[in-house]
C-alpha cells in the first residue's frame, strides 16, 4: 500500500505540473521531474497551448535579464503554424536555420511536416503584434540528422530551409558557425524566450539573454552530474551552482561562442539545477553535413531521415506516457492487493 501511495504521489505531481509553472511568479519554479533514466536523456519540454490558445505551460531561461535588439542577429523562434513559439533557432545562412533535431521530431523520431511550422526574425518578441521588423518565413524542407536517435538525443541537430529567403537587415544576419569545441571556462552567451507573467496567464514575452561557462565533459558526465548519459560531439554549459541555464523551451537555440554558433540547446535535467548544466550538440562537429544541407537539392521526400524507434510511444506527450505507465501500475497493484 505504501508503493501505490507513493505512486499517487507521483500522479499528482505530474498532473499539476503545467498548472505550476503557469502560475508561477517571475521567480522559476523547479519541475519535479521523476526521471527514469532508463528511458533516455531527459528532454526538455516544450512550451504547452490549450485548445483554446491559453498558455498552459511556459518556460523561460535561468537567470537571464533582457536582450537587446540586434544583440543574437541570428536568433529565430521556431512556432507552429499558428504563431506558437516552441523553440529556438539560429540562421546560418539567409535561406537556412540550425536547430535540434528533436524541436522536429516526433517522439518516436518521425520528421514532422514542414507545412506544420513557421519561422519568425527580426523580433524581440513572440506576441502576436510584434515589431515591425518582424520576418515570419514558412519551411519547405525540414533536415533532420539521420542518426539523431530520439531517446538518447544523439545528434541532436537539424536544419530547416525556408521558402523565401530572410532579408538581411542590420538586425537580422546569418552568423558563422564555430569550426572548433569552445574550451572549458569558456563564456558563451544564449539567448531565449521567457515570460513574465501579467494578466494572470498571459505571457508577456522578451527575448532574455545568459553567460554560461563552458563545463569539462569529465565533470558533466562523471558520476556527481550526468554519469555516462552524455553522447558523444556535445558541449557542456552552464554553472556550477545552476544559477544560469537554458531551460524547456530555448531547445534548438544557438550557443554564441566567440561571435559564432558553437552549440545547439540540446537537454537537461530539470532547469537550472545544481550539477546539471545544460547540454548542447557541438556545431564543429556537425559542420560537414551541414554544408551538404545546404547544397542539397533533393526533393523533401528523398531527404534522409532517422530511424523511427519504436511505433508506440512517440504518440502520446511525455506526461501522458508517464501517468498512463502508472495507472496501468496503479491498477496492477489493487488487483494484486500490493
Ligand atoms: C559519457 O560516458 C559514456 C559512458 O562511459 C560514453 O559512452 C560517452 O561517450 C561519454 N560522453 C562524452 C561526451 O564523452
Amino acid at each position: 500500500m505504501r508503493n501505490l501511495a507513493c505512486i499517487v504521489l507521483i500522479l499528482v505531481t505530474i498532473t499539476n505540473r503545467g498548472t505550476n509553472i503557469a502560475n508561477a511568479e517571475e521567480e522559476v519554479v523547479e519541475v519535479e521531474l521523476e526521471w527514469n533514466w532508463e528511458a533516455g536523456v531527459p528532454h526538455y519540454p516544450h512550451p504547452k497551448y490549450s485548445d483554446d490558445d491559453e498558455v498552459l505551460f511556459f518556460p523561460r531561461i535561468i537567470g537571464g535579464t533582457p536582450a537587446f535588439h540586434g544583440e543574437f542577429l541570428a536568433k529565430i523562434s521556431l512556432q507552429t503554424r499558428r504563431g506558437h513559439h516552441f523553440c529556438g533557432g539560429s540562421i546560418i545562412d539567409l535561406r537556412h536555420v540550425l536547430t535540434a533535431a528533436h524541436c522536429l521530431t516526433e517522439l518516436d523520431g518521425r520528421v514532422i511536416h514542414p507545412n506544420d511550422i513557421r519561422l519568425m526574425g527580426d523580433d524581440l518578441s513572440i506576441d502576436s503584434r510584434g515589431a515591425r521588423t518582424r520576418q515570419i518565413r514558412f519551411a519547405t524542407h525540414i533536415f533532420a540528422y539521420p542518426n539523431y536517435h530520439a531517446l538518447t538525443l544523439e545528434n541532436d541537430i537539424a536544419v530547416v530551409r525556408v521558402s523565401v529567403a530572410f532579408h538581411q537587415t542590420p538586425t537580422l544576419q546569418p552568423m558563422p558557425r564555430s569550426r572548433m569545441t569552445p574550451n572549458p571556462n569558456e563564456v558563451c552567451q544564449l539567448a531565449g524566450w521567457g515570460v513574465i507573467h501579467e494578466d494572470r496567464n498571459r505571457p508577456h514575452p522578451v527575448l532574455l539573454r545568459v553567460e554560461l561557462d563552458v563545463i569539462s565533459m569529465d565533470f558533466c558526465n562523471g558520476t556527481s552530474s550526468y554519469n555516462g548519459l552524455i553522447p558523444a560531439n556535445t558541449i557542456c554549459a552552464g554553472t556550477m551552482d545552476g544559477s544560469r541555464d537554458a531551460c524547456f523551451g530555448d531547445s534548438g537555440g544557438g550557443l554564441i561562442c566567440s561571435n559564432q554558433i558553437a552549440g545547439v540547446v540540446s537537454f537537461g535535467f530539470g532547469c537550472g539545477r545544481r550539477n546539471f548544466p545544460g547540454i548542447y550538440a557541438d556545431v564543429s562537429r556537425y559542420n560537414v553535413w551541414i554544408n551538404e544541407c545546404i547544397d542539397s537539392n533533393l526533393p523533401h521526400e528523398d531527404i534522409p531521415r532517422p530511424p523511427i524507434i519504436s511505433n508506440s510511444v512517440g504518440k502520446f506527450h511525455p506526461p501522458t506516457k508517464y501517468l498512463l505507465v502508472m495507472i496501468a501500475a496503479a491498477v496492477w497493484m489493487i488487483f494484486n492487493k500490493v
